[in-house]
């Protein structure tokens, strides 16, 4: 849901758009534009700028966002934001202490063809992360969703999915090896009610359940260090869901599984009520040891075509940005938060979700919402900073 007058647009009206353009086409895949001025992401030590999320937030919170990529970005009107866009790029290193590849480590991305790797534009996200002290949320090892074809249809025995599995996990998280804080190592592995996904998501329906297991092995042996997570959406409340993630990985524990963390992506809507159990369910993880996170929260609304939100909408979302941040700072090690992109402009949500849009914390031309300013505020309540603008 564009603005007729977005940041693409009206540079579109300047002349500027093609250049970005032309650059994309000409450069391989994955390799970033050299910024105008060298460093120009990140402000000299000391300088921080001290009005921003993560300069506010506590020190034992991140606050992260996804990396605009691949996925649903491809069929848009826009060049790769990411590579393109240097006033996102400014924002993404001012305001975020944490990044989540959208799309680039997903297997569709990372591995068009069995012997093809597009390592090119993860590599870029995880060294911008470097220069720019941000850490990384690798995302995602086993998935039910954007598999590459050769993967889905394939025509493999039990034990060649199995070392196809295991290659790819060792392959990827031993490159990013002591770089990556956290991996998304099973994402949405569960139904609504509580099964497992035995029908699509092809690694449980054909290896069984005990995959699940082996994935975190080989992502352990792989990167010691890096904090391992299962990951899902509708499992922020107590419900059949999360309750499966409980039982899922009190098992895994007892097995000495190397799983280290339960995180809730929050994609939200303010089409239903708040989940107001989210730290209760938060709380009951920590209890067994884990880490936890909210990794992809936007909150999404509905707003005619060619509309704004109301001020009663844009309220509305904010309070629910705030609640999911004041639930992850009442609970001791949830130690990340994630936007899943921080403007309209790049948004998966009206893509995914008719009728729907404006679910992020940053207007298409990168204003802060009110939700932009719930979460400082929040953040600047917890850590007893004073902001500075
Ligand atoms: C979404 C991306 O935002 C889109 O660009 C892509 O087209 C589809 O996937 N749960 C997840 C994320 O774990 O990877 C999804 O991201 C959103 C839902």
């Amino acid at each position: 849901m564009r603005t007729p007058l977005s940041r693409h647009a009206a540079r579109a009206l300047v002349g500027l758009a093609a250049a970005p353009l032309l650059l994309a086409a000409a450069m391989p895949a994955g390799a970033a534009p050299t910024p105008a001025h060298p460093g120009a992401d990140a402000r000299p030590p000391g300088q921080a700028k001290k009005d921003t999320l993560r300069w506010v937030a506590p020190k034992d919170l991140v606050i992260g966002t996804a990396v605009a990529g691949g996925g649903h970005h491809l069929a848009q009107p826009y060049p790769d934001p990411f590579t393109s866009d240097q006033e996102y790029r400014r924002v993404l290193a001012a305001e975020f202490s944490s990044l989540s590849p959208e799309n680039q480590m997903k297997w569709e991305f990372l591995r068009p063809e069995r012997d093809v790797w597009n390592f090119g534009p993860a590599d870029a996200v995880v060294e911008f992360a470097e220069r720019n002290k941000q850490d990384v949320r690798g995302h995602t090892l086993l998935w039910h969703s954007q598999n590459p074809e050769w993967l889905e249809q394939g025509d493999f025995t039990a034990e060649e999915l199995r070392a196809i599995l295991k290659e790819h996990i060792t392959t990827v998280v031993g490159r990013y090896a002591g770089r990556i804080d956290q991996w998304d190592v099973a994402n949405e592995i569960f139904n609504g009610d509580g099964t497992l996904r035995t029908t699509d998501n092809i690694w449980i329906r054909e290896l069984g359940p005990g995959i699940i297991a082996d994935a975190f092995r080989w992502a352990h042996e792989a990167d010691p260090k890096a904090k391992l997570f299962v990951n899902d959406y509708g499992v922020e409340g107590l419900n059949a869901k999360s309750d499966a993630y409980y039982a899922l990985v009190q098992d895994l524990l007892a097995q000495g599984v190397p799983v280290h963390g339960f995180s809730v992506q929050g994609h939200l809507s303010t089409r239903y009520g708040f989940p107001g159990d989210l730290q209760a369910n938060l709380q009951r993880f920590d209890d067994l040891g884990l880490e936890t996170a909210v990794t992809e929260i936007d909150v999404r609304m509905d707003v005619p075509q060619g509309q704004q939100p109301t001020a009663a909408q844009e309220q509305r979302q904010a309070s629910d940005y705030r609640r999911a941040l004041e639930a992850c700072l009442a609970v001791e090690d949830c130690n990340s938060f994630t936007v899943w992109g921080f403007t309209d402009e790049y948004s998966w949500v009206p893509v995914f979700f008719s009728g729907e849009g404006h679910a992020t914390i940053m207007t298409a031309d990168l204003e802060r919402k009110p939700a932009y300013h719930a979460l400082r505020d929040t953040l600047a309540a917890a850590s007893g900073r004073t902001v500075r603008g």
